[in-house]
């Protein structure tokens, strides 16, 4: 009896060794330990024995079946954790490994939103028009109503090519070339880059980009202004957007505005954004000056015109949050990408 658990013990030990997988393992499990396994047949058996030996033969069993019992334990631990490990390394996914997804390029963040503003009014039938951005003194200011001592041209620092050659400070400019070619009715939007001599800040770079739009036709109101861009405003802030006209001054319309857009941050109630105030200032506007209808042989007395002259972008920092006017023209890829 006693040669027999030794041996039947010792099997076992090393069947438990060789198993690789845990069921493998419970079917051994069964085979010695389980109702009618061997060694639990080996304790069914102890009946036969006579009396006075059963204590004993009972004591070697038992013994047996703790060993056991903790042998197969201690390898069911162990498969359990290296099943586990083949799992993890199998079904392993690596979120931070980006490599394989292929570097692609985009368009940057102020294209994207100059090309949505051109749909946006290409899709009311403006035409879009460039103009060029080396221009003449006479395109930038003269025909604009500002002529040459006039207090006006204080307000943009201009970078001169010679006395009469400049970097255009504004894309209004374009207003008088297309009025000069174009006969009204005409509905025109000129995006493009202006340079003035500002030191680059948080707020002022010397190289920005603008929005130049103009409405000529008869009977054009400043109600057809402030329709167009109500409209404007709610498609790219948001469909709650309200816009209001405040007085202002430029040589080229009379009268003049600056056009803020309710604050989409807060909805108007003053926040950081605003700076406490509710609005956003997003544009200069007004109805064309009859000197510069006149100026490029429209008779003012028969059309009226509408044009407003709007940061492109002042427009992206509003719409993206960014808050320096310098990190568009950086191209750090970290802020790029953003936009892809
Ligand atoms: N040219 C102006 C500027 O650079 C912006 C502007 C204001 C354009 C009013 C306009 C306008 O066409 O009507 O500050």
């Amino acid at each position: 009896m006693e040669e027999k658990v030794k041996q039947l013990t010792e099997e076992t030990v090393s069947a438990i060794a060789a198993c690789n997988t845990t069921a493998a393992l419970n079917d051994v499990r069964v085979k010695i330990l389980g109702k009618s396994g061997a060694l639990t047949a080996l304790l069914r058996n102890m009946k036969d024995l006579p009396p006075e030996q059963r204590p004993e033969a009972g004591k070697i069993v038992n013994v047996a079946r703790e060993k056991l019992e903790s042998a197969f334990s201690d390898r069911q631990d162990e498969l359990l954790r290296i099943e586990s490990e083949k799992r993890m390394r199998e079904e392993r996914i690596d979120i931070t490994i980006d490599e394989h997804i292929p570097l692609s390029g985009g368009l940057h963040p102020l294209t994207q939103v100059r090309n949505r503003i051109v749909e946006f009014f290409t899709s009311l039938g403006f035409v879009i028009a460039d103009s060029p951005e080396i221009e003449t003194d006479y395109y930038n200011f003269e025909a604009l109503n500002i002529p040459a001592d006039h207090p006006a041209r204080e307000m943009q620092d201009t970078f001169f090519v010679t006395d009469t050659i400049l970097l255009r400070s504004q894309t209004s400019a374009g207003q008088i070339r297309m009025m000069e070619k174009v006969k009204p009715p005409l509905k025109m939007l000129s995006p493009g880059r202006v340079f003035r001599a500002d030191e680059a800040d948080a707020t002022h770079t010397p190289v920005f980009h603008q929005i130049e739009g103009l409405v000529v036709d008869k009977g054009i109101t400043m109600c057809d202004l402030k329709g167009i861009l109500d409209l404007f405003a709610q498609k790219f802030f948001s469909k709650s957007t309200r816009t209001r006209f405040r007085p202002s001054y430029f040589p080229f319309t009379e009268p003049s505005v600056e056009v803020d857009a309710s604050c989409h941050r807060c909805g108007g109630k003053g926040c950081n954004v605003c700076k406490g105030t509710g609005w956003i200032e997003i544009m200069g506007a007004g109805m064309v000056n009859r000197n510069v209808l006149a100026n490029c042989g429209i008779d003012p007395d028969e059309y009226t015109g509408f044009a407003f002259g709007c940061g492109l972008d002042r427009i992206t920092s509003i719409i993206h949050g960014i808050t320096d006017a310098r990190i568009p023209f950086e191209n750090d890829i970290r802020f790029l990408k953003q936009f892809r």
